[in-house]
């Protein structure tokens, strides 16, 4: 059973500034809903319960969101506006949250490393909530992945093929192609330049890891950009065969952009806000 997932939430999200300059990026909404609550509705359904978010200053909003807001629950209460809590209500009624903050920032590595004592001796997800992942005809990414650990027991990192001249945003693999959409993977690099790409398969923003990533964390230096990449502490789990890369069902939109964040608004206006 794989029924925790953490969510790194500390950074800035420059991008979005001024929006960003008091609300935390995450908290931006796309229709009606807060970004990072499209990623705990993911993990929900994927059987991850226990939800930690890996905070940073600022980012208060988060923490509130996920309570009640006693207040409004009681001026609402009976009326037909009560509708327009259904999905948060749902979201609190099932998952258990916790918070802690990353007081540097120093990297994803880093900031997944900070959540070792929520996370303890067990199996975990991570979510960037900046990739908003949905899949309309079917389980959702998360589920998606939890299936293939129960079935292989080692890390799984969703990835997709990008553009050759986009390789430069992500961490980009190298593997053998296993079965249809999956590789097990035996390199990869953080951010490469398009000619030093060893494929144009980018990790997505959808993790499963085994717990003794933390150890090899601790041993990881500062990589690219000098900040601890998850990317490099996996790389040491792929040298003994035990990462796999899962070419994952549904759409991605890159919400730490703007461009991907009003695509995510309109597909999300008419599939899923429109469409009920
Ligand atoms: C992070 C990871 C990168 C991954 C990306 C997916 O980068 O370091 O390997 O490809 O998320 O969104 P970031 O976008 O946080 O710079």
């Amino acid at each position: 059973m794989v029924n925790k997932c953490l969510f790194p939430v500390a950074g800035y999200g420059t991008r979005f500034l001024p929006a960003t300059k008091s609300m935390p990026k995450e908290m931006l909404p796309v229709v009606n809903k807060p970004l990072v609550q499209y990623g705990v509705e993911e993990a929900i359904e994927a059987g991850m319960q226990d939800i930690s978010f890996i905070t940073g200053r600022g980012k208060r909003a988060i923490a509130d969101h996920f309570d009640i807001s006693y207040e409004l629950e009681h001026q609402i209460q009976g009326t037909g506006k009560e509708d327009y809590l259904a999905s948060i209500r749902n979201v609190l009624d099932q998952g258990c949250f916790s918070f802690t903050r990353q007081r540097e920032m120093k990297g994803l590595g880093h900031a997944i490393l900070t959540g070792e004592n929520m996370i303890g001796d067990n199996p975990f997800g991570v979510i960037l909530s900046d990739d908003l992942c949905i899949n309309q005809s079917g389980d959702g990414i998360m589920s998606q992945m939890v299936k293939l650990y129960e079935q292989f027991r080692c890390s799984i990192v969703a990835i997709m093929e990008v553009p050759e001249d986009q390789v430069h945003k992500y961490g980009v693999i190298k593997g053998d192609a296993m079965k249809d959409g999956l590789y097990r993977i035996d390199s990869m690099v953080e951010k490469p330049k398009q000619e030093d790409a060893p494929s144009n398969l980018a990790i997505i923003g959808r993790y499963i890891l085994t717990p003794d990533i933390f150890n090899i964390l601790k041993d990881t230096q500062p990589g690219k950009n000098g900040e601890i990449q998850i990317t490099d502490a996996l790389l040491k789990q792929a040298e003994r065969g035990l990462v796999l890369g899962y070419k994952f069902q549904g759409k991605r939109f890159d919400c730490g952009s703007v461009d991907g964040f009003v695509e995510a608004t309109n597909f999300c206006y008419e599939n899923i806000y429109n469409a009920k």
